[in-house]
């Protein structure tokens, strides 16, 4: 039987084992539990953990303007991240503790069954393609199985102190609304 969101909330909340959840709160998902889009970052920041909640902290506020850019509302559409701890100093979560946090990912996209992921920089985006980089994939539509497409976008962190990538991800998005118009695809 697959778990309701609060469900996941609760048993995330009990779990440990993942050596950050120490150190850190846990922050799962959250958002539309019917969305056909779904947003999958890297690991909580320190807002995101101080908050129990994904991207409302600097990166969070540009994802939701790109979001809007589309015509869509942050509600329309499922936000999550691969590690669902905060790793200390903001580093880069290790292999082994964004294979630790995968079931929870994995649950959420059986509960969720977006029609696309939009995985958001190199270490979601290695969830799905480890071979794929980020920086020749970004802004295309990669058909994993009949029901969903991977459609790869820079992290939006990455673009906050740097013009290139902010204009590369405004782009994209707009790529990403033109897929979702011809696939059918409304908020
Ligand atoms: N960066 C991420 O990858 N996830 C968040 O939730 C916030 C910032």
């Amino acid at each position: 039987m697959v778990l309701t969101l609060p469900e996941l909330q609760e048993k995330l909340q009990a779990w440990d084992g993942c050596a950050l959840s120490k150190n850190a709160n846990p922050v799962l998902g959250e958002g539309n539990p019917n969305a056909d889009v779904m947003f999958i970052g890297e690991a909580p920041g320190q807002k995101e953990d101080e908050l129990g909640r994904p991207f409302v902290g600097a990166a969070g506020k540009f994802l939701d303007e790109l979001i809007e850019s589309m015509g869509w509302k942050r509600s329309d559409v499922y936000i999550s991240n691969v590690v669902k701890y905060r790793p200390p100093d903001n580093r880069d979560p290790t292999p082994e503790e964004k294979e630790q946090c995968m079931p929870w990912l994995m649950l959420e996209i059986a509960l969720i069954k977006p029609k696309v992921i939009v995985p958001l920089g190199r270490h979601s985006l290695g969830h799905f393609y480890q071979k794929m980089s980020i920086s020749n994939v970004h802004g295309t539509a990669q058909k994993l199985t009949d029901d969903i497409t991977i459609f790869p976008i820079y992290h939006p962190a990455a673009a906050l102190h740097n013009g290139n990538l902010r204009q590369s991800l405004i782009d994209d998005f707009a790529k990403l609304k033109e897929y979702l118009d011809e696939s059918e695809i409304k908020p």
